[in-house]
């Protein structure tokens, strides 16, 4: 979800409309996923190296997310939208690990989507606690390593790895997101801003997805699978 502070600045405003435009975005395209086959989206709302980000911009970041959970939360129940926060809690202020803690299980009997929101996230500092996490396991299989990393960044429920990973607004490079998770994912880079990004703009990532040939490695193309897991 990048590029809300330059949609912001081209229209002459403060980079927190972006960052309010960018939540609709978030609306449209959470509504879309499920009838594109996405089952698990997550999205980048704020990485751990965000914290650099003058104070004004992170406290407004922050009440924007604890606003977008209050006004969401009726929306998420009704269309079965499971919503699970991950990255670390304990920098976040106490009133919105509240927030988060029920907005998470006000939702938790949701199906249709699960909807993970990293919040304070950072792929390295995930991979480094489920390391430790496993300290004292010989030799650790993928999946006992996918399953701390899970644990770690409190994706509940554990999360697939990613099929396709979109990156909005021009850049090309994955900013420490689902390092480990993104291994054999898709990855599309789209020009437009976030704010700008809308349930087209996925329908046609999703098409282009489908064009790719994935061979994990292998000389023939696996068997072709529904693009299950995106990020964003
Ligand atoms: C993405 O937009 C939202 C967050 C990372 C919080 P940016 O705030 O990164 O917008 P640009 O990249 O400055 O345009
Ligand atoms: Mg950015």
């Amino acid at each position: 979800m990048d590029g809300n502070g330059r949609w912001a600045e081209q229209r002459g405003e403060q980079r927190t409309a972006g960052h309010r435009a960018g939540a609709s975005s978030v609306r449209r395209v959470i509504e879309s996923a499920p009838d594109l086959g996405i089952s698990t989206l997550t999205l980048y709302a704020f990485s751990s190296d965000n914290w650099k980000r003058p104070p004004h911009e992170v406290e407004a970041l922050m009440v924007l997310f604890a606003e977008y959970l209050a006004d969401e939360c009726q929306r998420c129940i009704d269309n079965g939208v499971r919503v699970n926060v991950i990255g670390r809690r304990d920098r976040l202020s106490a009133p919105l690990r509240a927030r988060i803690a029920q907005t998470e299980r006000a939702t938790a009997h949701g199906t249709t989507l699960h909807l993970r929101i990293a919040v304070d996230y950072s792929a390295r500092d995930a991979i480094v606690r489920a390391a430790a996490q496993l300290s004292r396991t010989p030799a650790p299989s993928r999946r006992a390593f996918s399953d701390a990393l899970n644990a770690a960044i409190n994706s509940r429920p554990a999360a697939p790895d990613v099929d396709l990973l979109i990156r909005t607004s021009g850049e090309q490079r994955l900013s420490d997101y689902l390092l480990w998770e993104c291994a054999y994912a898709e990855l599309l880079f789209c020009e437009k801003l976030w704010p700008d990004f809308g349930e087209q703009d996925l329908a046609r990532a999703i098409e282009a997805y489908r064009l790719r040939e994935r061979r994990f490695g292998a000389t023939s193309p696996a068997a072709a699978s529904a693009v299950a897991s995106v990020a964003a």
